[in-house]
């Protein structure tokens, strides 16, 4: 070894040395550190004991007696009222009924039992022997309910678009010029609209065309066209040209007049193309042959529902969905806008909308809502969460807000997502609390508080059992039980063996 290396050696020996050293101290320095903390901590809790108990007192405004014969005493009337669930879960629980006039949004995730609830709502309606119209998306409801209401002397009314039963004609019910202008907008929509003239422009060639298979002819003195017949008119022409100089020829005077305007851009073919795009695109769902076979002529009106004792089951699949969205969108708009129209010398008919969030956007669902109150038309929205609602808004949380306040009602089962939690929690909203803590030993004390704090916490509604369902209406604001159709039956059951 060289006297440089002696040397190298005995510095780094010397550098260690002095590494294990500051280690040393800066561990030593952060001990004494940490005990000075954790005796300034206790000196300051001798000044502010922490208390050794604590009683909250918070009074449980949902499940007191006072709620609960308030909402007994305001919503038990019978009489074209719907059905909401129990009072309690306990066995005779007064039933609750709130109007008709009402919209009611009822939420709760998947399996918490809004559909065996919605068949004993449906149980109940059919005591009335009222009409009633069903979201059956699964399909399920039609199969549980079908035996019962027709031994009730009701007639079932199945429409599936992707499967062989009940018909249903779209251009039978649309009575006047403006129902085919709306037919024709909900058809062709709106929604994303980047160029407004192409949709406006679509809508009237759609317009021109059911006007023009509805006008009669020496050939068709009373013509009843169906939807199918309109997709056969369009795929005879070769070119939109042809289809157009077709119109131009038709016996209606409205069908021409469209008809000019549609021909002046016809000059342009860019833009006609682009116009016959959007037409096309709309009504891409009539390619599919179930769909027109489900949309012939002889299918039933709408005008059955202005009877008592119908029930119309709409079972847009969910394995369907995208093929047949576009028709359940127009189909409950075009529905809601007849029972509206049609609202006088009727008896209220229940629109059951459950799995709403799972099915295509409905058209103006919510400017239909907000207009439908005096209109014979009581409406159940089922969700799983207010976020499905989005769909129905811009801006964040617009979709909830629109929806929530065009409804009356608001009831959810059990709650897995905190958004719906917290909008309920706010929604039923805050109470005052008494808290009092009390610390032991030589030096106890009391101490008293007031806060404020949720009547229920989120969390609270996400733990409530099977079946327990939170409720706000009208101001009132409760716990109940949404009971479910098989447990009302074997109560009925029962109650008939122990008369007998
Ligand atoms: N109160 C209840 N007590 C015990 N079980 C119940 C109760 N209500 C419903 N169930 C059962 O829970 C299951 C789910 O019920 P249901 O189909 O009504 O839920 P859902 O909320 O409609 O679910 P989904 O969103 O998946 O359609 C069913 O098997 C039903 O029998
Ligand atoms: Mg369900």
């Amino acid at each position: 070894m060289t006297e440089n290396e002696k040397t190298k050696d005995g510095d780094q020996a010397s550098q260690n040395i002095l590494v294990a050293f500051l280690i040393k101290a800066i561990k030593i320095f952060f001990e004494l550190l940490f005990a000075m903390v954790e005796k300034l901590f206790e000196i300051i809790s001798l000044f502010f004991p922490t208390p050794d108990k604590e009683d909250v007192i918070k009074a449980d405004l949902l499940n007191s007696d006072a709620v609960k014969s308030k909402v007994q005493a305001d919503l038990s009337n019978h009489e074209n009222g719907i059905y909401a669930g129990q009072i309690s879960s306990n066995h005779g629980g007064k039933k609750v009924f709130i109007e008709s006039s009402d919209r009611a949004c009822v939420i709760g995730p998947p399996g918490t039992g809004k559909t065996t609830f919605l068949v004993n709502q449906i149980y109940h309606w059919a005591e009335t022997q009222n009409s009633f119209v069903c979201l059956d998306v699964k399909p399920e409801i039609h199969e549980i309910t079908r035996a019962k209401l027709e031994a009730k002397g009701y007639k079932c009314i199945v429409y599936n678009p992707t499967s062989n039963k009940d018909k249903y004609n779209f251009l039978g019910d649309l009575k006047t010029e403006e129902s085919v202008g709306e037919i024709a907008s909900a058809f062709i929509a709106s929604e994303n609209d980047n160029n407004p003239v192409f949709t406006e422009t679509a809508r009237d060639l759609l317009d021109a065309i059911i006007k023009h298979l509805k006008t009669p002819t020496k050939k068709e003195p009373e013509p009843l066209p169906s939807l199918a017949n309109v997709y056969d008119f369009v795929t005879e022409f070769d070119s939109l040209k042809s289809l157009l100089a077709r119109l131009s020829q038709s016996n209606s005077d409205d069908v021409r007049r469209i008809t000019r305007t549609l021909k002046i851009m016809a000059d342009n073919d860019r833009l006609l193309g682009s116009i016959f795009a959007t037409f096309v695109s709309n009504m891409r769902f009539l390619r599919y042959q179930s769909i027109r076979d489900s949309l012939g002529a002889d299918g039933f009106s709408l005008d059955e529902l202005l009877k008592p004792k119908v029930a119309l089951f709409l079972q847009f699949e969910e394995a369907q969905k995208e093929t047949t969205a576009k028709l359940f969108s127009v189909m409950v708009g075009h529905l809601l806008r007849f029972m509206i129209i049609n609202h006088q010398n009727r008896k209220p008919v229940l629109l059951f909308l459950d799995e709403i969030g799972n099915a295509g956007k409905i058209h103006d669902l919510t400017g239909k809502l907000n207009t439908i109150r005096s209109r014979q038309l009581p409406t159940w929205l089922y969700w799983q969460s207010t976020e499905q609602m989005q769909k129905y808004g811009q801006q964040a949380n617009e979709g909830a807000n629109v929806i929530l306040g065009a409804c009356d009602m608001h009831m959810c089962f059990r709650l897995n997502d905190n958004a719906t939690a917290k909008w309920f929690a706010e929604k039923i909203g805050t109470q005052r609390v008494t808290k009092i803590s009390a610390t032991d030993g030589e030096n106890s004390s009391n101490t008293k508080s007031i806060d404020s704090e949720f009547v229920i916490e989120p969390h609270e509604i996400q733990q409530l059992k099977m079946g327990m369902a939170l409720y706000s209406y009208q101001g009132k604001n409760w716990m109940g039980y949404a009971k479910p159709y098989y447990q009302e039956e074997k109560e009925n059951e029962q109650l008939q063996t122990t008369v007998n």
